[in-house]
């Protein structure tokens, strides 16, 4: 099968990861663009890796036929206008996360996607978690029974820039978000959420109307509690662990260290310390959700992360905002009648 040719909009921390796992580890697939509105962006990715073809007008890598599909990497408040651009080109698209911060751009995005008939996968890379993907068949296959309780620690090892936080949505929307994607591929529909949140950290973050530190409590439909704690600093690194415990035991999925080697001397047993942040922990992950997206192109079948996917944990999100600001239990229902 020829491999699916492909172009990257937005060369920027994820677009790049994304163009090299691309150009390096999926066979299956071919890099042909890199487009940046930052002309330094798109040369030097392409540049790197080979690449003759590089523009700042994504449009262009659109109107080239060749291209089967593209990858959308660019800033949150640009992924509905150009989802919307490549499905009327008939381009797949793989859409980074959240879809957009406003529902109704979502929606709007949705509908041309669905119109133009191309696949849709939106980068909630977590599912492909090696070991978050085994305690999800531990759960399915029955091995604790039926699930009772979900615990997510996530913690990022330092905050983004200010200005990042002040673009970012929120916290609920730009970090959680790949909790509540979990909680939903763990455990199914949340109905319910009640959020605390802290500055703790940093008050510049306070200052942009932020937090910094959340606990966020979930109802499920099910029935099944859950809870999600996330803190921009750790100073440990990128602390990411799953706990579920039901009627026959708990799966723990713990941190993966970076090697297993330990020292020991007087002051006990050490390890090595945490991965950093996302781009080493999750480094199979990301190669992985782009196989899973290639592989449902080349075979036109649904791809794993759907629209609807992409849409419901920014509604989580939503609710989430409104519980920590009226300081009450919130029913997704209230933000999105589609889901009471
Ligand atoms: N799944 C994950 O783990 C993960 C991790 C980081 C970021 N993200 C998401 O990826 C997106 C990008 O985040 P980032 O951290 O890479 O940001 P970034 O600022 O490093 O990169 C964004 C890039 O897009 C470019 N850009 C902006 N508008 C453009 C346009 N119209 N056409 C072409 N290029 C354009 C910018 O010049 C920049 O180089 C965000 O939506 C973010 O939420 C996801």
């Amino acid at each position: 099968m020829p491999a699916v040719r492909f172009g990257v909009i937005g060369a920027g921390r994820i677009g790049r990861l994304h163009a090299e796992n691309l150009a390096h580890y999926v066979p299956e697939a071919e890099l042909l663009w890199v487009a940046d509105v930052v002309k330094e962006s798109a040369r030097e990715t392409a540049e790197r890796l080979g690449i003759t073809n590089w523009t700042t007008d994504y449009r262009e890598v659109l109107a080239d036929p060749k291209v089967e599909a593209v990858l959308i990497c660019t800033n949150t408040d640009t992924h509905a206008e150009i989802i919307q651009a490549a499905a009327a080109a008939q381009k797949h698209i793989f859409c980074e996360k959240p879809l957009a911060l406003n529902l109704s751009e979502i929606e709007k995005a949705l509908r041309a996607v669905k119109k133009a008939g191309v696949l849709l996968q939106v980068g909630f890379h977590r599912r492909f978690d090696p070991h978050f993907r085994r305690l999800k068949e531990l759960l399915e296959a029955g091995e604790i029974g039926k699930p009772w309780l979900l615990k997510i620690t996530s913690y990022d090892p330092a905050p983004p820039p200010i200005s990042y936080v002040k673009v970012s949505g929120g916290i609920f929307l730009d970090m959680t978000i790949h909790d509540f994607d979990m909680a939903r591929f763990l455990l199914g529909d949340v109905e319910e959420v009640y959020a605390a949140g802290a500055v703790l950290v940093d008050p510049e973050i306070g200052k942009a109307g932020d937090v910094d530190t959340a606990v966020v409590t979930l109802r499920f439909k099910s029935g099944a509690l859950g809870v999600i704690t996330n803190c921009r600093k750790a100073i440990y690194g990128h602390d990411q662990r799953i706990e579920v415990l039901g009627e026959k035991g708990g799966l723990f999925a713990d941190n993966p260290l970076p090697h297993a080697t330990r020292v020991a001397n007087e002051r006990g047993y050490h390890t090595a310390p945490l991965h950093y942040f996302f781009v080493e922990r999750y480094r199979e992950a990301y190669i992985a959700e782009i196989k899973a997206f290639v592989e449902a192109v080349r075979e036109g079948k649904e791809p794993p992360v759907t629209g609807l996917d992409g849409k419901i944990p920014v509604v989580i999100g939503y609710a989430a905002k409104k519980s920590l600001l009226e300081r009450r239990p919130v029913r997704l229902g209230e933000i999105d009648s589609s889901l009471s």
